[in-house]
């Protein structure tokens, strides 16, 4: 099947490379030029485990192909996929001018019936939207031409989308056109063989849900935060908390694990968002204005333990910093506690050495040119002469570091752990003064 997705990032391209493995015929359309030439000659603009093989054989066996043509994007496709941008605007609300852009651009260039699929992350009521910008720019160019517009929400997480988009949990299809359901249905065939994961409800619903999902894992982090807290308060060890409630399947072991808040793209924007959109409606959503608040005050937690540790004087000091991305496997920093951290320690005049397996590039992109960060090439390297350790992202490289190593670099034998990645018990054995989040001081 012939398909365009408009927008080459993290979900426009996974999406297009994996339709492409599977056998349609993909074309990406994007504005931005450098990024389509990139891709062209084979390279990927982000870091993401699998992905750059499978555009490179895609590209080469002619099934996927990147242009920044938008016309050409539309007339050879039957069905478009919107996977641009959704920023959040100045109150915190998704910005639309990109899908209501790409939208227009469709109804400029169709000649034939489209089936356009909104995949951007959309607040409820977007696809009409969609639509009515299409019927406006169609009704200007003086044609009648049919088409639907469906929402079809993506659950990819960073780091695993190609797994994810691979051997998706679900898909969903928001539409009320009996056609576009056959249509999506054979576009998705090959991820629907072994049971059936297509959820087929109206527009509205499958806006909402996805939303729900992020807003109800983002719920499980800060309220399993919040239990962190009263761990301490209380002398109990969240990790035994954890494990504790974890083994009712009715809450399950996914997404409770205490830490220093959770970052990224997505479950910050869209638990602002959908508080917005509640607001818009009249509705005050307040489990998720109490998401928010304690996922904020959860990122300032580390630096918390490290000023009463330090009675406030940081001036001076070197911090050895471990993990900078939001969460492991990407290069994404976007969110990420590990700036809201650096950004306090600076303020008091401390210095920075980091480290992070994938995101060197993308820190010195943020922050290069400051004095009070040094970026080094290991793990190592950022112990060297620094007073103590933080982390700040759960790398699979930080989990067994060699301790003896950590007590010789450090002027002093302190960890401060944003992600519980050390048993207690044994770091006291070691003489290593510890921290984790809610485990008891
Ligand atoms: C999230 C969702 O998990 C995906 O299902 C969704 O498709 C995606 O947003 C999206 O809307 O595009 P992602 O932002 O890539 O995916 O990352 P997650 O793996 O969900 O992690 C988000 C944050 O939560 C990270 O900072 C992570 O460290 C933190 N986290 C996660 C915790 O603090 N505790 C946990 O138990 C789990």
């Amino acid at each position: 099947m012939r398909v365009t997705v408009f927008g080459v990032g993290y979900v426009g391209l996974v999406q297009g490379a994996i339709l492409a493995e599977v056998g349609h015929d993909v074309t990406c359309v994007d504005v931005d030029q450098d990024k389509v030439a990139l891709l062209n000659n084979g390279g990927i603009p982000i870091y993401e485990p699998g992905l750059e093989p499978i555009v490179k054989e895609n590209l080469a066996a002619g099934r996927l192909h990147f242009t920044t043509d938008a016309k050409e994007g539309v007339q050879r496709a039957e069905v478009i996929f919107i996977a641009v941008g959704t920023p959040p605007d100045e109150d915190g609300s998704a910005d639309l001018k990109y899908v209501l852009s790409v939208a227009r651009t469709v109804a400029e260039h169709m000649q034939e019936h489209k089936i356009v699929i909104n995949k951007s992350t959309v607040p409820v009521g977007t696809a009409d939207k969609v639509r009515a910008s299409i019927t406006e720019t169609l009704r200007q160019r003086k044609v009648e031409l049919s088409f639907d517009v469906v929402s079809n929400p993506e659950f990819l997480k960073e780091g695993a989308a190609v797994k994810d988009c691979m051997s998706p949990d679900r898909i969903i299809l928001g539409t009320e056109s009996s056609n576009s359901e056959k249509v999506l249905r054979r576009l998705y065939a090959p991820f629907n063989r072994n049971h059936e994961k297509i959820i087929v409800m109206d527009v509205r619903s499958a806006e909402l849900t996805k939303y729900a999902a992020n807003c109800m894992l983002a719920t499980k982090i800060s309220f399993m935060n919040e239990i962190a807290n009263l761990a301490e308060k209380f002398g109990a060890d969240v990790e035994n908390v954890r494990r504790g409630i974890g083994s009712d399947p009715r809450i399950g072991y996914h997404f409770i694990y205490p830490g220093c808040g959770y970052g990224g793209s997505c479950f910050p924007k869209d638990v602002q968002a959908l508080i917005r959109s509640a607001n818009a409606v009249g509705y005050q959503a307040r489990v998720l204005e109490s998401v928010e608040a304690v996922n904020y005050a959860q990122k300032e937690k580390l630096f918390g333990y490290i000023s009463d540790y330090f009675d406030g004087q940081l001036d001076g000091k070197t911090v050895a910093l471990w993990g900078l991305s939001f969460k492991p496997n990407t290069d994404d920093m976007r969110e990420a506690p590990s700036r809201v951290l650096m950004e306090q320690l600076w303020e008091e005049g401390a210095t920075v050495q980091a480290y992070d397996p994938e995101a060197m590039e993308e820190t010195q992109r943020v922050y290069g040119g400051r004095n009070d960060l040094r970026l080094m090439g290991t793990k190592e390297a950022a112990l060297s002469g620094a007073d103590f350790l933080v982390i700040c992202t759960d790398w699979q490289a930080f989990k067994a570091p060699d301790f003896e190593l950590i007590k010789q670099q450090l002027a002093q034998p302190l960890i401060f752990d944003g992600r519980n990645l050390y048993d207690p018990q044994q770091m006291h054995e070691l003489g290593i003064h510890y921290f984790g989040i809610g485990r008891g001081q």
